[in-house]
C-alpha cells in the first residue's frame, strides 16, 4: 500500500517519525511530503532515510515527474500528522501553495487528519469551522487528545499517540465503516481500586486492553467516545474523551454524568463488587497478634442502576454489559442479562491466563430478546468490532 505522510509545521513533527516507522515496519511504502515549516523542525535527511524516498516540500523539484499529481492520485492513503491550523485552513479552503497541500487536492483516496496544536487554536472557530468542512467532504478528522503541551500548559491538542494513529489509519485502508458517526458513546474500562489506606487498595486484574478497544474502534467508526478508564496505564485510543477514576463510587459518577444524552453505554469495567466499609486515613500498621479484619460493605451496581433508570426515564438507547465468568457461563450469563436489565451480554470466561491482560479474547453475546452471537478467539478489536456491529444493528 502506497502511503503519503504528511507532516506540518508544529513541535509534534518528531512523533511522525514513529509514524513513519509503524508504517514502513509493517510493508508500507510511505511518501513523506512535509511542508516548509516542518522541516524547522525535523530535517529533510531524517525523513527521507527513514522513509527510503526523496523529500521535499516544494512542487518545484523533480518537475519532470509532476510530483503535485502524481503523488496524491497514486496514494491509497493520505495521513497529515501532525496537521497544523494553518494547515487544516488551506485544505478547507483548497489552497495549493506546496506540494503538501497540493497533494491533498490531487488524492482521490482517504484523508486523515491528526491535529495537535495549542487548545486555544483548536478551539477557535476558524478551526471549528475547518475541521467541520473536511469532515463534511468525508476526511477523518481525528479529535487530539488531552494532556501536556508544548509549554506548562494542559488541555485538547496533544497529537494522539503515533501507535493509536496507526491503527486509525489501518481501519481506514481497510475501508471500516464509519457507521457510528453521530453517535455519542461512553465506554468503561479497566478495573476499580477500593482503598484500605492511603497505600493499599483492593482490586482486581482488569488490565483495561477490552475496553479501550471498544473505545478505539468505536472512535474509527465514527462516534464521539468518552472513555471512562479506572487505573488503566495504555494509551489514550485516538479521538476519544479520557476520564480517569479510581474507586467505583468514581467510576458511577463519571459514567451517569457521560451517559446524559448518550446513545450506547458499555461497561467493559472490572467494577469492585465491595468496598471496604471504613478507610483508614494513615497507614494500617502491623501490630502484635491478630491483625483486624476488613470489613466490606457493597457497591452500587452502576450497569442495573442505568437499566433501572432506563425504565422511568429517557436513557441510552443500547445498554451493554461485561459478565466475567469463571463456571457456568452461559448460564450465569443469561441470568445477568435479565438482572441487569440491559440490551447486550458479553460473556467471557476468566480465570487462568484467559481473558485478563491478553491480546486476544473469545465471547459468547447473548442478545436481549435475540439468539446469541459467537465470536470466535481472536484480538480484542474484533470483538469489540463485534460488539458495534450488533449495537448498530439495534440502532437503526
Ligand atoms: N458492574 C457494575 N457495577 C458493579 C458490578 C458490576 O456496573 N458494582 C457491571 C460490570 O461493568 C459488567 C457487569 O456489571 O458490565 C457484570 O459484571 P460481573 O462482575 O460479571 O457481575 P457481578 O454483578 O459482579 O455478578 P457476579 O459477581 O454474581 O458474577
Amino acid at each position: 500500500m502506497q502511503v503519503v505522510l504528511g507532516v506540518s509545521g508544529g513541535i509534534a513533527a518528531y512523533k511522525a517519525c514513529e509514524l513513519l516507522r509503524l508504517f514502513t515496519e509493517s510493508g508500507h511504502e510511505v511518501r513523506v511530503v512535509p511542508t516548509r515549516e516542518a522541516l524547522k523542525f525535523v530535517g529533510a535527511p531524517t525523513w527521507a532515510a527513514l522513509s527510503g524516498n526523496p523529500v521535499s516540500p516544494e512542487v518545484w523539484d523533480d518537475v519532470h515527474e509532476v510530483p503535485h499529481v502524481r503523488i496524491g492520485k497514486r496514494a491509497d492513503l493520505v495521513v497529515v500528522a501532525p496537521a497544523t491550523a494553518d494547515v487544516l485552513a488551506k485544505a478547507a479552503h483548497g489552497l495549493a501553495g506546496d506540494l503538501l497541500t497540493n497533494t491533498l487536492l490531487t488524492a482521490t483516496c482517504p484523508v486523515v487528519f491528526a491535529p495537535a496544536m495549542h487548545t486555544e487554536m483548536w478551539q477557535h472557530p476558524a478551526t471549528r469551522a475547518n475541521v467541520a468542512t473536511l469532515r463534511e467532504r468525508g476526511a477523518v478528522v481525528i479529535d487530539p487528545a488531552v494532556g501536556r503541551l508544548t509549554g506548562a500548559d494542559t488541555g485538547p491538542g496533544r497529537l494522539p499517540d503515533p501507535a493509536e494513529i496507526f491503527q486509525t489509519c489501518l481501519r481506514v485502508l481497510r475501508g471500516r465503516p464509519r457507521d457510528l458517526t453521530g453517535r455519542k458513546v461512553v465506554v468503561s474500562a479497566g478495573g476499580t481500586r477500593e482503598a484500605i489506606d492511603p497505600v493499599r487498595f483492593i482490586g482486581n486484574r482488569s488490565s483495561g486492553l477490552q475496553g479501550y478497544a471498544l473505545a478505539r474502534t468505536a472512535a474509527a467508526r465514527g462516534a464521539e467516545v468518552t472513555l471512562v478508564a479506572a487505573n488503566v496505564t495504555l494509551p489514550d485510543p485516538a479521538g476519544a474523551k479520557v476520564v480517569r477514576v479510581e474507586s467505583t463510587a468514581e467510576l458511577r459518577d463519571a459514567v451517569l454524568a457521560a451517559s446524559a444524552g448518550a446513545d450506547v453505554v458499555v461497561m467493559a469495567a472490572a467494577v469492585a463488587d465491595f468496598r471496604p466499609a471504613t478507610r483508614a486515613d494513615v497507614k494500617i500498621k502491623k501490630t502484635d497478634g491478630e491483625p483486624e479484619a476488613i470489613h466490606l460493605v457493597k457497591n452500587p451496581d452502576i450497569l442495573a442502576e442505568l437499566g433501572e433508570r432506563r425504565r422511568v426515564e429517557p436513557g441510552p438507547r443500547v445498554i451493554v454489559g461485561f459478565a466475567a465468568e469463571t463456571h457456568d457461563v452461559l448460564a450465569n450469563g443469561q441470568a445477568k442479562l435479565a438482572r441487569k436489565g440491559c440490551d447486550l451480554l458479553v460473556v467471557n470466561q476468566v480465570g487462568e491466563g484467559l481473558a485478563f491482560g491478553t491480546p486476544d479474547n473469545a465471547a459468547t453475546v447473548l442478545v436481549a430478546g435475540g439468539d446469541p452471537v459467537e465470536v470466535p478467539f481472536g484480538p480484542k478489536e474484533d470483538l469489540a468490532d463485534a460488539v458495534w456491529d450488533l449495537v448498530g444493528a439495534r440502532l437503526t
